[in-house]
């Protein structure tokens, strides 16, 4: 996920130093590229810009050295244009009078690309950060001053985006950074002789800990000794006083969440909107959807929770898409399936950080039989990224927690995207919905996830049951649970579940039922096993009356169809190990023995 921060100081001075010091600050979002752009006194911009970690560009284009009385960095998580130096940020206009960097992303930016270009102007690359310096360029072409010419792009910028922004022009009431919040973070600082504006706090808080949230809509304008906050639509002023922030650094890259995997499950509606925006604007979405429907067998092939959204995937596929598909976990893979592949076939290796071991080993053995290799990935210029035929990024920005959360929300909702793009049996989906029933769901579920984590709570040995498509849900929570917790718990089918299992339950034994709406009626007869022999069931399920006679408690989903239920029905399982996790004094983010990024075999 991109990090942009702007600074604007009353002398002209070095300001590479402070410049780097930001880029720091927001690295632990995650990005592939870096870039500094410096305004002088007189107007000069100095650019520099590359691919590559902060230090090792620094050596080689010496931010350092930069000097300025303006200042902007940003941090380029790559989703539109490959990490390049060309599509690295910042961007300048035609002429190089303008210079602006952005996070988020402009879905619309190959029309406005277009546009452009049969305007005359001089486009660069191909990263829809450039789109934001050319929409605002062609309004001060025409003569608006650059509050109104970024007021009037704003309106022809579609996507989640924040922007800063500035011209070379030194004279009136310019001389300032601009910025403009719409759908991703804003902060602006105020300091002596000296403001800044942010992506988020920690970049800021070095500096000054005054600060000015801004609000979707809201655009600011930043000298060094004032601001301007105003209206986007019609300009108004707003007059919000500064807060005085009086957390630690720590929490303020946590956003106010106590730890970053509670931040990244209340990241995933947003996560869910960007990768929707991104998917529904993104040329390459095609060519996937292509290598997918002429593909004579599909595999879905991951390892942990991205084998079990692997699981999801293939569901989706052979149900919605009438397209044969068998999820398979990768080492398995490699064993018994990978020798039987031919040319006709495709397999999309599913991974978030793109550099599992297992996930590449199996890979390697596809590479000789001709089939397809198709990559779904959460980090930009991985291994997976690079070995693939094609690949589709889960725009997630970075996920630091070692229980992946929002990256298997994400991994769902590009299956459900992808197979309800090739659909032949039921509705199609309203995309726009999904983010806010992601919302809603966590909202409503959060108090019940609370509760049924106290019942868990006590026992170190559990099972999560799931059927047809929520099979895969009842694994990843079972998942969840062992990895954060260290008790037992395993996800299994609810029909298998007689034919061993069932001889554990006993008086008062919890068991997690997840259930998707069609097939309530069959879930319940699986219930009535565990509950007739002094069982605890606990329903996680749409509203249906006749389920929630035969529990004990139910945790419900808003009323949504199969497919939906089944892609937000992960959330209050990530709540329960959540909690269950604090309660045993465990760091969720850091469980004993595990890591991130598993590179070996
Ligand atoms: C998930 O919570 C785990 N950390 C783990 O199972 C993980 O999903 C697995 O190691 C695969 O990682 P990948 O998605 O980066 O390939």
């Amino acid at each position: 996920m991109c990090g942009i921060f702007g600074i604007v100081k009353e002398h002209e001075g070095p300001l590479g130093e402070t410049l780097v010091g930001a880029a720091r600050r927001l690295a632990y979002r995650g990005y592939d590229s870096v870039g500094c752009a410096t305004i002088d006194a007189s107007g000069k911009i100095d650019l520099r810009k590359d691919v590559g970690k902060i230090d090792e560009v620094n050596e080689r284009l010496n931010f350092n050295e930069m000097r300025g009385q303006r200042g902007i960095v940003q941090l380029r998580w790559a989703t539109f244009g490959s990490p390049s130096q060309e599509n690295a940020q910042p961007h300048l206009d035609s002429d190089g009078d303008l210079v602006g960097v952005h996070n988020g992303n402009i879905v619309n930016h190959v029309s406005l690309r277009d546009r452009f270009l049969a305007e005359g102007m001089t486009v660069r690359s191909a990263n829809d950060g450039e789109s934001i310096v050319h929409a605002v360029e062609h309004y001060v072409d025409r003569g608006e001053t650059m509050v109104d010419a970024i007021r009037a792009a704003a309106q022809d910028l579609q996507g989640d985006y924040a922007l800063i922004i500035a011209s070379n022009d030194v004279t009136g009431s310019d001389g300032a950074l601009h910025a403009v919040k719409s759908g991703s973070g804003l902060v602006v600082g105020i300091a002596d002789g000296a403001t800044c504006v942010s992506s988020d706090l920690p970049s800021i808080l070095p500096i000054t800990n005054k600060i000015i949230r801004l609000q979707d809509g809201e655009m600011v304008s930043l000298w060094p000794d004032r601001i301007e906050l105003r209206r986007l639509s019609d300009g108004e002023i707003i007059e919000r006083e500064p807060e005085v922030f009086t957390e630690g650094m720590e929490a303020a890259e946590k956003g106010g969440y106590a730890h970053f995997m509670e931040k990244e499950i209340h990241e995933q509606p947003k996560a869910a909107a960007e990768l929707i925006h991104w998917l529904s604007a993104s040329p390459f979405v095609p060519q996937f959807l292509d290598a997918l429907s002429s593909a004579r067998h599909l595999y879905f092939v991951g390892c942990g929770t991205s084998y079990h959204a692997c699981m999801i995937g293939a569901a989706y596929f052979n149900r919605i898409a009438n397209i044969p598909a068998s999820p398979v976990l990768a080492p398995q893979f490699t064993e018994t399936l990978a020798p039987i592949l031919t040319s006709d076939d495709a397999v999309v290796f599913v991974s978030q950080s793109g550099e599992t071991k297992d996930v590449l080993n199996a890979l390697k053995v596809v590479r000789p039989t001709g089939a397809k290799i198709l990559g779904v990935l959460n980090v930009i210029g991985s291994a997976l990224m690079h070995l693939s035929d094609h690949y589709l990024p889960l725009a997630c920005g970075y996920e630091i927690s070692v229980p992946a959360t929002k990256t298997f929300l994400n991994q769902v909702v590009l299956f459900l995207y992808l197979a309800d793009k090739l659909r032949v049996h039921g509705a199609k989906i309203d995309w726009d919905e999904i983010p806010e029933i992601i919302e809603r769901t966590l909202v409503s579920t959060k108090e019940v996830a609370r509760e049924a984590a106290n019942i868990l709570n006590p026992y170190d040995e559990m099972y999560y049951l799931g059927y047809g498509l929520t099979l895969g849900v009842a694994m990843e929570g079972a998942l969840k649970l062992k990895e954060i917790t260290y008790a037992h718990c395993e996800g299994m089918l609810s029909s298998e579940f007689k034919h061993g299992p069932l001889s554990a339950v006993h008086d008062g034994y919890p068991i997690l039922f997840v259930t998707a709406p069609d097939d309530a009626a069959m879930m319940v007869n699986h219930i009535n096993e565990v509950a007739c022999r002094g069982g605890r069931p606990i329903a996680i399920a749409c509203e249906d009356g006749l389920l929630r006679k035969h529990v004990r408690e139910y945790i419900p989903l808003p009323d949504v169809g199969q497919e939906i239920a089944t892609l937000v029905a992960v959330l209050p399982l990530q709540l329960i190990s959540y909690h269950m996790s604090i309660e045993r004094g465990i760091d969720p983010d850091f469980p004993r023995n595990l890591s991130k990024t598993l590179t070996v075999d």
